[in-house]
């Protein structure tokens, strides 16, 4: 009887010791983990209005290149995105001063950092967070910035930065889950780019903006979001030539100016994901607050499938009223199709009419959402860098995983136009890069909701 009670006393003590580490953990991570998912009942015909944000590519990138300043800068057309949130965080953390003005213009004050140490445990929630090396380094000559995290594509090596960094007269350290730059003095220099990248590319132009003379950066990244960035500099008063060509010239100024506004670049990888909504529901929908020439590599593919474009000075309209064709699909640096919209244009291709072919040349698992497709009944065979799709006539709603952020976004068209119901996880990925986007979709005919479980 003794042992008996015993024994309760024991299962009763352990029983609450689960309950309060349970309780702990909880209390921990509640605000961080949401369960959230999108439940999406197909399958509809997208149409109407949607209007695209700014740029996450470009804000991720302009947020840290404030550090660049010694005073005051206003940010507009800023997307309200976890991306944008976390990069404002980390600047705060250093010192900065930021004042929302409205849901997309903050006001940012850079005259008061007082750290140029980023620690990894903020880092890596996201990739862009490689870019305050080159602003901290280029501002205060050094920089310790926890390693980057971002979406799981393949092997992200950021060797190139530090190659940049290293010519400019950088030492530079990666260790301990951190990399740290520092420099007495940086020296404008010539810079060949092994591969083309858009991250070194812009890291490399922001350490060079306040280096002693000039830095010519050659085999340069062109995408929008690169010009952005130096345009924004440029308005601060930095002196860069070139972007968007394959050469980039740096004349170092000893100073930008102290004050600033600038308004940022509308996302050219939103627009292309509403485009190819468009086409893949056989819908018709106007793109607003857009750029039409950065999407001509994806525009010459959707009349290829057989759908139509009409294009405005700042608004796409697309519209497709019968099955699309197959396409073949090959991803290259801007102004080639952006590896960005890949599985978007992977969810159309997965209904189109006849054998479609995508190769994928930027990154080497790219293909991980055509396995969440194949669930909704396509027929996708991706391989290495290379995937066939044989085009049925529907998908079915099914549990599907967002693997990554570009596949969340492809995997919510896939549940738009299938039948029955599907429900997306992971969708904080999502979120990290599109503002509202159920919102847009349900705007659009969509029938989405948000559920937290
Ligand atoms: N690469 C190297 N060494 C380097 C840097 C890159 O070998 O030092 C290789 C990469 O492994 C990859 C290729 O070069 O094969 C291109 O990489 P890049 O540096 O251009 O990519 P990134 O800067 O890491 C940005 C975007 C990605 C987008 C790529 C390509 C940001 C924050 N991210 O990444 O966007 O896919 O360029 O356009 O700008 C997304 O928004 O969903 C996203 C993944």
């Amino acid at each position: 009887m003794a042992a008996l009670c015993a024994f309760k006393k024991h299962l009763v003590n352990i029983l609450f010791l689960c309950y309060s580490v349970f309780d702990l953990i909880y209390v921990q991570f509640k605000g961080e983990f949401k369960l959230e998912k999108l439940v999406i009942e197909g399958k509809t015909r997208l149409s109407g209005d949607v209007t695209i944000n700014g740029a996450k590519n470009a804000a991720v990138a302009i947020i840290p290149a404030t550090l660049l300043i010694d005073g005051i800068c206003t940010l507009d057309n800023v997307p309200n995105i976890s991306d944008v949130k976390i990069s404002c965080d980390i600047l705060e953390d250093l010192g900065a001063k930021i004042t929302w003005n409205s849901e997309h213009c903050f006001t940012i004050d850079t005259r008061n950092i007082h750290s140029t140490s980023a620690p990894i445990d903020k880092t890596s929630k996201f990739r862009a967070s490689y870019y305050l090396l080159g602003a901290l380094l280029s501002r205060f000559k050094h920089a310790e910035v926890g390693s980057p995290g971002g979406c799981k594509l393949g092997a992200r090596p950021i060797d190139q930065h530090i190659k940049g960094f290293e010519l400019l007269g950088a030492k530079v350290k990666v260790a301990q889950g951190k990399i740290t730059a520092s420099s007495k003095h940086l020296q404008g220099t010539s810079i060949y780019l092994d591969t083309v990248s858009v991250g070194a590319t812009i890291n490399i132009m922001l350490a060079a903006v306040l280096a002693d003379g000039t830095t010519t950066i050659e085999n340069v990244a062109k995408e929008p979001h690169i010009v952005d960035v130096a345009n924004f500099l440029n308005t601060m008063g930095a002196d860069i030539h070139g972007a968007g060509t394959d050469t980039i010239k740096i004349n170092g100024v000893r100073k930008l100016k102290s004050e600033g506004t600038y308004s940022v670049v509308p996302d050219q990888i939103e627009t292309g994901t509403f485009m190819l909504a468009a086409v893949a529901s056989q819908g018709d929908v106007t793109i607003h607050n857009c750029i039409p020439e950065h999407m001509a590599s994806l525009s010459s593919k959707i009349v290829e499938m057989g759908a139509n474009i009409e294009e405005f000075d700042d608004s796409i309209r697309v519209w497709c009223d019968k099955r699309p064709s197959k396409v073949n699909i090959k991803t290259l640096p801007y102004p080639g199709f952006p590896t960005d919209l890949q599985p978007q244009v992977g969810v159309v291709l997965s209904i189109a009419d006849g054998t479609s072919i995508i190769n994928e040349s930027i990154w080497e698992s790219r293909f991980q959402y055509t396995g969440e497709l194949n669930k909704m009944g396509a027929n996708i065979n991706a391989q290495g860098k290379t995937a066939i799709f044989e085009g049925v006539e529907k998908l079915s709603g099914a549990p599907v995983y967002a693997t990554d952020l570009r596949a969340g976004a492809a995997l919510i068209i896939a549940g738009v136009i299938a039948e029955g119901t599907t429900e997306l996880y992971n969708i904080e990925h999502i979120d990290r890069g599109y503002e509202s986007i159920e919102e847009k979709f349900r705007k659009l005919g969509a029938n989405i909701k948000r559920v937290n479980e």
